[in-house]
């Protein structure tokens, strides 16, 4: 078979990982050949191609971000886009498609499955919200990346009396703040599911002030005050619908300030996040997503996702990894509140 990979979306650490595993096992083992598609969709869409053999894929595990490049083109959006697409694949003579993506990338892969473009897809996304997978590759590197930075701003908020308000990425799921946060020490952890009061986090704030210890909060960029709008740098939405989330931190420290007397200040981790070479439980995870993502398509298991379920990989049909967001649930924050001011 010849085989199209793409990866679309935001990029995220252990997508070469993937992309290596496939090829690897897909030359060595089954004799399959393969083709990189550039930038997500954009790639099968306007026929943007790279050679991908083994000698592509030489030295690429530790290498944050893709080789294939990506994008969050959404051909549904486009006149005519997934005519265009089956078009190109029968110009280059591609068999079938490994997606490596999030929601957007595999919800594409989902439609196009359905209407007859045999597809495989792999789920990666920092955020971890991925439904049918207990683990997505990129989250353990965000968090990690995330919790380092937290473990840096002890320093500076104790030595300076300060509040140190730390704005991590996750959209609308709040598990890189929990993570992050309960790995931190974090003296407060806001997240998207749970609407905050501004007044408790600024009593949480004082009371750590009290025990001469100075706070670290907290924030996803998707977390809400209890009665404001979400506050957003700007209200454009990409070829997906969705808003650019930012801006929660800066107005948080501002409030905290003015309610406690004490000096506030940001840090927006944001893409830093997303960067550099994955931890090592990302580069198994994501190899062996790969290698079972290659066995499907061998065996022609159409419309599937990988997943890791447990500790093990499974297939499950795309349709299903992509119906519900996977949000932190009541009982996981409810476990973190113990050390909220404390
Ligand atoms: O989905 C991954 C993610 O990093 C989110 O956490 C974040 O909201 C979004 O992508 C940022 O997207 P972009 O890099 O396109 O601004």
């Amino acid at each position: 078979m010849r085989i199209g990979v793409l990866t679309g979306g935001g990029d995220c650490p252990g997508l070469n990982a993937v992309i290596r595993a496939v090829v690897r096992k897909g030359v060595a083992t089954y004799g399959h050949d393969f083709i990189g598609f550039r930038d997500g969709w954009r790639g099968p869409l306007e026929g943007l191609t790279k050679p991908l053999g083994i000698a592509e894929v030489r030295g690429i595990l530790p290498r944050g971000g893709t080789i294939l490049g990506s994008s969050r083109t959404n051909p549904f959006k486009i006149s005519g886009g997934v005519e265009q697409i089956k078009t190109n694949l029968a110009e280059q003579g591609v068999d079938a498609l490994v997606a490596i993506g999030g929601e957007d990338t595999l919800g594409v892969a989902t439609k196009l499955h359905e209407l007859g473009v045999q597809v495989v897809g792999v789920p990666k996304t920092i955020d971890n919200d991925l439904s049918a997978t207990d683990y997505t590759f990129g989250f353990d590197t965000a968090v990690n990346i995330a919790m380092e930075a937290i473990d840096r701003l002890h320093t500076t908020a104790e030595s300076h009396h300060r509040t140190l308000v730390v704005e991590v990425m996750g959209r609308h799921a709040g598990w890189i703040a929990l993570h992050a946060g309960l790995a931190g020490g974090a003296n407060v952890i806001l997240l998207p599911e749970r609407q905050f009061d501004v007044d408790q986090v600024a009593g949480y704030v004082e009371k750590r002030f009290q025990h001469q210890y100075a706070p670290i909060v907290v924030v996803a960029e998707g977390a809400q005050p209890l009665d404001g709008q979400m506050v957003l740098h700007n209200q454009e939405l990409d070829a997906f619908g969705h808003v650019r989330l930012g801006g929660i931190g800066q107005w948080l420290a501002q409030q905290l300030e003015a309610k406690t007397g004490k000096e506030a200040r940001t840090v927006v981790l944001g893409h830093i996040q997303r960067g550099g070479t994955p931890t090592a439980f990302d580069r198994v995870l994501a190899t062996r997503l790969g290698l079972q993502a290659i066995d499907a398509v061998n065996e022609g298991d159409w419309g599937k996702m990988v997943a890791m379920q447990g500790t093990d990989i499974v297939r499950v049909p795309l349709a299903e990894a992509t119906r519900e967001l996977k949000t932190v649930p009541l009982e996981r924050y409810t476990e973190a509140e113990v050390f909220f001011g404390s």
